[in-house]
């Protein structure tokens, strides 16, 4: 007989709020001397690795990264704080949330939110198959309204992927595209 697995406990959101910090270099620059939207891409990206795997309480891949705003230029000698939460969370799946901050690094002025995106991590076991996490609590009205935020988000991404794969068969099935 299969065995369910059982829904692991719920996990309040701020368990696994986490803030990565960085000084932007001289080698982190791009072509105009601002700092390249990749290497703020690599901080979210392991930011949210850290959330997730926190959440998750195992290891969690990175399965999609969406509406990755740039704000503001980032410059060299600006410290970037890097906040990730758990806004969302499926079966196997959470939507993390991530804020980019920057100030100067030698300065008080308070600092500015310079990007913004959400990513979608699933937890997997020691093969690589998507494995249970435990449900997300929010915790205050914001928690609560970026949760149903991201229930949304999910809805479209879903519908999205669906449409374009009924699309390619579609086109595939009239002869348009080859597979
Ligand atoms: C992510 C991955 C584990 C999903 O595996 P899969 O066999 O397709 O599993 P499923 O279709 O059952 O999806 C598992 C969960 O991930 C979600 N998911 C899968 N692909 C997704 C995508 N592109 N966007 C958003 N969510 C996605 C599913 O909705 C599902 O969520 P739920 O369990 O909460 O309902 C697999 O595609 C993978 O290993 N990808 C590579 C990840 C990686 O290496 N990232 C680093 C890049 S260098």
């Amino acid at each position: 007989m299969t065995q369910i697995p059982e829904e692991p406990e719920g996990k309040p959101i701020s368990a696994s709020r986490t803030t990565l910090s960085h000084i932007m270099t001289a080698a982190d620059t791009n072509l105009l001397g601002t700092v390249h939207g990749g290497v703020i891409m690599k901080l979210v990206d392991d930011a949210a690795g850290a959330v997730a795997g926190r959440h998750s309480g195992g290891p969690a891949v990175t399965a999609s990264m969406d509406e990755m705003a740039f704000l503001a230029p980032v410059r060299v000698g600006d410290l970037v704080h890097v906040r990730a939460q758990v806004n969302w969370t499926g079966r196997s799946s959470m939507e993390i949330g991530v804020r980019v901050l920057a100030e100067r690094w030698n300065e008080s002025t308070p600092a500015t939110q310079v990007g913004s995106a959400y990513l979608v991590f699933t937890a997997v076991d020691a093969d690589g198959k998507p494995r249970r996490v435990p449900p997300v609590i929010p915790e205050t009205e914001q928690d609560e309204r970026r949760y149903q935020e991201a229930q949304i988000r999910r809805t479209h991404r879903l519908a999205r992927r669906q449409a374009i794969r009924e699309l390619r068969e579609r086109r595939i099935a009239e002869g348009l595209d080859e597979d």
